[in-house]
């Protein structure tokens, strides 16, 4: 009998999605410091802003294998678009609806292959914010969205938060990545409306 759950203890004894990839350009980690695990998700995105694949590397439990390994088959094929700002927990019920709710105790399981997928987003943003050759300063490197733009959906429409922003100009609706930042240009703008 397994110390797991049956579709826990399938996923565990063959992890198709585990392993490295060649030629990823995306990666994230997320760490525990509790109990010392970690987990890292390398993505392969194409120029169509398209996962092409992804794979994971843990020294993790079996719910962290499982948890990194049904993630990893959700995101193939994927456009960054269209993964709808990743809020909704899109990601969480997608692992649980395929193996189930997680445990108590190992819910920071699952919360850790999210972070890892939240950071790889993260840094394929940046990369590409580093190549990037056009005039005007990109905030939004999903949809192509610039600062220019951004500063006058703030300053034509008033927004009162991101998804509104989100809802005029699509920015922040793919990986999720760029909310924070347009956050700040939301607060930065209300502050300047107090002095
Ligand atoms: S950078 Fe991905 S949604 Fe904006």
């Amino acid at each position: 009998m397994s110390f797991y759950p049956t579709k826990i203890a399938e996923i565990f004894k063959l992890p198709k999605n585990a392993g490295t990839l060649n030629g990823a350009n995306a990666f994230g980690t997320g760490a525990s410091f509790l109990c010392g695990a970690f987990v890292r998700l390398s993505l392969c995105i194409d120029k169509e802003k398209r996962i092409t694949e992804a794979k994971f590397q843990t020294n993790g439990c079996g719910y962290m294998i499982a948890a990194a390994n049904v993630l990893c088959g959700h995101l193939a094929d994927r456009r960054l678009t269209k993964l709808h700002g990743l809020t909704q927990d899109e990601p969480h019920v997608r692992i649980t609806d395929e193996i189930g709710e997680f445990p108590e105790g190992r819910k920071q399981c699952l919360e850790l292959v999210i972070e890892a997928l939240k950071n790889a987003l993260s840094d394929f943003r940046s990369r590409t914010l580093e190549e990037f050759q056009g005039e005007k300063a990109l905030i939004c490197t999903c949809f192509g969205v610039s600062e220019e733009t951004i500063l006058s959906v703030i300053d034509l429409y008033k927004p009162n938060d991101v998804c509104d922003i989100s809802e005029i100009c699509n920015a922040g609706l793919g990986c999720g990545s760029c909310q924070m930042i347009i956050q700040e240009m939301l607060d930065a703008a209300e502050s300047e409306l107090e002095l």
